[in-house]
């Protein structure tokens, strides 16, 4: 386990999901910014970073149905699958290093709220923004 994924790990096991102080009840911006790019309910939208945010639940209630959250830290996604339930199951949980992940196939929106920032290293924004090119869908 890489110390980054350690370090995001014990955050999770540590605090609870409303005590980070990244916290939202609900991601009204990034509803919005995913409504404006007007994806159908079969697009493929994946959340990059997406940790334990409650945005996989609300894009499961507008009835989207290809989701994927992407997050170094098995104990996020964890967390988010067990507030979730059994919708859980429809959706496709990614634990991996966005830097170094393979995609397996496009996206046609790729959603990230506070995880880019964190890659201070110059060759890491560069395997991001690969990794970014490869896997967004033409238009996406
Ligand atoms: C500040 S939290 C934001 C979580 C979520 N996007 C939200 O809005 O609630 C940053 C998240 O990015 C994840 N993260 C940080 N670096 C990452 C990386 N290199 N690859 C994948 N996830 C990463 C962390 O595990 C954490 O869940």
């Amino acid at each position: 386990m890489s110390d980054r994924s350690t370090h995001w790990d014990n955050v999770y096991a540590t605090k609870g999901e409303t005590e980070v102080s990244w916290f939202q009840d609900s991601p009204v911006i990034s509803l919005e910014m995913i409504r404006t790019a007007n994806p159908d309910h079969g697009a493929a939208i994946i959340d990059i970073g997406g940790g334990a945010s409650r945005l996989v639940d609300s894009l499961l209630r507008e009835g989207y149905r290809s989701l994927a959250v992407l997050d170094l830290s098995a104990n996020a996604l964890d967390a988010a699958k067990r507030r979730i339930g059994p919708a859980a199951a429809a959706v496709d949980w990614i634990v991996a290093d966005v830097t170094t992940w393979q995609p397996a196939k496009t996206y046609d929106v790729w959603h990230d709220r506070a995880a880019f920032h964190f890659l201070t290293d110059s060759r890491d924004r560069a395997a991001y923004a690969e990794r970014l090119r490869a896997a967004l869908a033409p238009g996406g």
